[in-house]
Order: C-alpha cells, then sequence, then structure tokens
C-alpha cells in the first residue's frame, strides 16, 4: 500500500488500476501543471508518482521526497526528468515506449499533409468568407506523393513515419545514430548523412529525442542547406531547432514552410514572431493525443507505479538506481 500522486487529470483508467492495486491516489485535478511547489509538496508525501514532461523534477525536489520510489512518465520522451539524478536519488524513472509511434506518426503525417496544402490556411480563410469562386491560383500546394520524405531519427516513430510514406510512393532518406540494414533491405528506405539529408529532401520530419548532442542540431546552416521548396515537420522537442535562426530562414525563403507539434518555450508566447509567418503550422504538443494512446499512456505508467511499489522492476525503466528506496 503506497500514495501515488497523480500530476494531472488524466484518460483512462490508470487511478482505478492504482486503487485496485490498494494504493491511496492524490490526483493533481487540473489541466493546467500543478506550479513547482505544489509539485514539491506532493511529491513529498508519495511513494509514487505518474509525472507528464512538462513536470520538471530536479535533485532538490526528489531530496525532499524521501519516501518517493518510482516516477512513472506519461510519456516516450523524459527530458523533464534527469535519470541520473533521478538514480542517484534512489528513484526509477519509467516512460512509455510503444504505444505511442502509430499515433504520433498518424499525426506527423497530417502535419506534414496539411503543411504542404494549405489546410489551415485556406480552411480559415473558407471561415472568413474568402471563398468567392473556383480559382486556379488560389492556394497552391506542394505535392507529397512522389517527393522525398527525410526522416531524422529512426526510432519506432520514425518508422512509423517511413511506413506512411510507402503509401505516397514517397522516396524515404533517414538520418540516424543507428543504421538499420535489415529496413534498408526490406523497404529500399537509404540511410544518409544529415547533411546529404538536408540537401535532398523536401519534406524533412524530425523524431529524435532532445539530448545535448540534438539541441539546436537545426540552425542556420543546417536551413542554408535545405532546399529553398522544402518542409520541416517537428512533433519530436522544440529544442531540437533553433527557433531564431528558423524565423530568420523562413522569412529569407531559405525553406518553404514549417509544421511545429513541438516548441521551446511550450506553450509559444503568442506574440513570438513564428505565428506571424503564413507558412507556418503550430499545434499544440498533441501528436500522441488520441483517446485511446493516452489512455494506454496511463495505463502503463500505472503498471510501472504498481510494479515498483509492490517491490518489483518496473517494465520500462530509463534509469535503474544502483541502491533503489524501499
Ligand atoms: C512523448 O511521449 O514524449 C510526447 O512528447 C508526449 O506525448
Amino acid at each position: 500500500m503506497g500514495r501515488v500522486f497523480v500530476s494531472r487529470a488524466i484518460p483512462g483508467h490508470a487511478p482505478e488500476l492504482l486503487a485496485a492495486a490498494g494504493h491511496e491516489v492524490e490526483q493533481w485535478p487540473h489541466d493546467l501543471p500543478a506550479p513547482p511547489d505544489a509539485l514539491a509538496e506532493a511529491l513529498a508525501r508519495a511513494d509514487g508518482a505518474i509525472t507528464m514532461v512538462v513536470d520538471r523534477v530536479d535533485a532538490a525536489m526528489l531530496a525532499g521526497a524521501p519516501r518517493l520510489r518510482i516516477l512513472a512518465n506519461m510519456a516516450v520522451g523524459y527530458d523533464n526528468v534527469d535519470p541520473e539524478v533521478a538514480a542517484a536519488a534512489g528513484v526509477w524513472l519509467t516512460n512509455t515506449p510503444g504505444v505511442l509511434a502509430e499515433t504520433s506518426a498518424d499525426f506527423a503525417f497530417a502535419l506534414m499533409l496539411g503543411l504542404a496544402r494549405q489546410l489551415g490556411r485556406s480552411e480559415a480563410d473558407t471561415r472568413a468568407g474568402g471563398w468567392k469562386t473556383w480559382t486556379p491560383t488560389a492556394f497552391l500546394g506542394a505535392d507529397v506523393h512522389g517527393a522525398t520524405l527525410g526522416i531524422v531519427g529512426m526510432g519506432e516513430i520514425g518508422e512509423a513515419m517511413a511506413r506512411r510514406a510507402a503509401g505516397f510512393d514517397m522516396r524515404v532518406l533517414y538520418a540516424s545514430r543507428t543504421r538499420k540494414p535489415a529496413l534498408e533491405a526490406r523497404h529500399g528506405y537509404r540511410w544518409a548523412s544529415f547533411e546529404e539529408l538536408l540537401a535532398q529532401s523536401d519534406f524533412i520530419s524530425i523524431h529524435t529525442p532532445l539530448t545535448a548532442e540534438t539541441r539546436h542540431m537545426f540552425g542556420a546552416p543546417q536551413f542554408a542547406l535545405m532546399k529553398r521548396e522544402a518542409m520541416l515537420i517537428n512533433t519530436s522537442r522544440g529544442g531540437v531547432i533553433d527557433q531564431d535562426a528558423l524565423v530568420v530562414a523562413l522569412r529569407a525563403g531559405e525553406l518553404a514552410g514549417a509544421a511545429l507539434d513541438v516548441t521551446d518555450p511550450e506553450p509559444l508566447p503568442l506574440g513570438h514572431p513564428l505565428f506571424r509567418l503564413p507558412n507556418v503550422v503550430i499545434t499544440p504538443h498533441i501528436a500522441s493525443a488520441s483517446l485511446a494512446t493516452r489512455s494506454r499512456m496511463a495505463e502503463m505508467a500505472a503498471a510501472n507505479v504498481i510494479a515498483v511499489l509492490e517491490g518489483r522492476d518496473p517494465y520500462n525503466p530509463v534509469n535503474r538506481p544502483a541502491r533503489a528506496r524501499s
């Protein structure tokens, strides 16, 4: 029996699963996150917690939470907690791999299609009364079928994106730390250096985690290498792109557009210049947001908490405390 803090209102049955396993659930009931002080106080009372990507948990918070044994992030990404810092404090950190790849790739593909075919702009214009007649020159977009898609980061979401591209007869290039010869042989994807991918792709979709190496991996030198008609799609983390450089490059026409489901910071302040660019689509970090997938993510996080509080290893660890708290 333990006390589990759930840091937000979440879909699915995670609180019920925790209660059925005998745990007391304390849940932050709002859609907006608990402020850092409230989060620290809740963690200080908890044996386990289900946290979100925007809940930053640092060494001080962990030190102030002596009973805490697991932080189960309801996300595949975990840049809100340093796994080593958590391990050093004796706290497991887990994530939710596997369950959100297809849903996230659906959304990345939707962003690519929407950006290429001016879905957002044309829809807003229609609602505003701009549709006067069929116009041969209105909202001319770029074809997605037959184009070259460059995938940066060929993990499970990158692979799911590539599978969708096959249905659109796209040529797929990928740049990834690990080369995947089996995928190349089976599907004809081609591994490319990052620079080659930048120079050859009509669409570039980012699927790499945010690390010290990937922070700002898209900046002025990279935009200068891209085709002027190329479009960039980011559903990974905002920090992978140098946004100031992106604004400059878009204004200079070094690339044709960008669709961003993630920004730095989140939310992007409404006065940000990216909001004033017509060839930019911005959505509020919702790539994994289908009801079924978000419910599975929450329930997976609950399963990890239950395992640790029952003295077992979690199913999806991203760290391993040398001396886990008991
Ligand atoms: C993740 O899982 O890391 C996403 O960014 C949130 O769904």
